[in-house]
């Protein structure tokens, strides 16, 4: 089984998401290939709704606390009300732009365990980190804290996610990340003693590269941003795995 899930950020309207549905439902699916769509909160409801039976909807972000005095948070809480199923957590826009520490990440990836949904946690080097070989130690020191105090290994996800790659075109070679990757994997069992998870790659995947890039033993799948906005695209780079 490969995952696929996307991350729609921010964009698209409302009439963009219903000729989404639309055009996701006319596509055949491939067999042995989970998709998963990110959406804006405001959309969440509505794909569920349309969507679910073929592919698990989730959101891009959560609020680190239960409730209280958090202006514009949104909860793990609120979310599972609307049958959010995962979370993206972590993502290098919300800790460039939103200035989001790993410790924040933390409780973040704590809060969506603790009501069901299964977080992402995006991890990656900047390009100055992998122009100085910090590439290993950036990895281990986000995978450690953000994941402190998690306890099972069976219902969280990580994509490595290159800041540098991400939305640029510019991507890894195949080796690159099936190294990275295995190299996070071997973090995982050895020093956050959690076996079995999933590793995704993520970073200007695009339906004529995917198969070169997800080629790694290692890696389980992919997170895709600019090219999951077009249900099309989205479903053929799963196609083209499956095929
Ligand atoms: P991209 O984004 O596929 O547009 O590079 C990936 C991501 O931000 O998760």
């Amino acid at each position: 089984m490969k995952y696929i899930y996307g991350n729609w950020k921010e964009n698209n309207t409302l009439k963009d998401v219903l000729s989404y549905i639309k055009q996701f439902k006319k596509q055949k699916l491939p067999k042995n290939i989970h998709f998963g769509i990110a959406v804006p909160y405001l959309y969440l409801q509505k794909m569920n709704q349309k969507l679910s039976k073929k592919c698990e909807i989730g959101v891009q972000n959560l609020s680190f606390s239960r409730n209280g005095e958090y202006t514009g948070e949104v909860s793990a809480q609120m979310l599972c009300d609307f049958g959010c199923s995962f979370s993206l957590v972590g993502h290098s826009e919300r800790r460039q732009k939103f200035k989001e520490t790993n410790e924040e990440i933390n409780q973040k990836v704590l809060s969506a365990l603790q009501n069901g949904i299964m977080p992402i946690l995006c991890v990656g080097e900047t390009k100055q980190e992998k122009d100085e070989n910090k590439t290993k130690k950036v990895l281990k020191t986000q995978l450690t804290k953000c994941l402190k105090d998690v306890s099972s290994s069976k219902n969280f996800m990580v994509a490595y996610e290159p800041v540098w790659a991400i939305g640029t075109g510019v991507t890894p070679t195949k080796d690159e990340i099936e190294a990275n990757v295995s190299y996070i994997k071997k973090v995982l069992e050895e020093d956050i003693k959690k076996i079995g998870v999933c590793v995704l790659y993520g970073g200007s995947v695009n339906p004529q590269n995917a198969v070169e890039l997800l080629s790694g033993k290692s890696v389980d799948g992919a997170l895709v941003g600019g090219a999951s906005l077009n249900a099309v695209k989205f479903v053929d780079i799963g196609k083209k795995l499956a095929s």
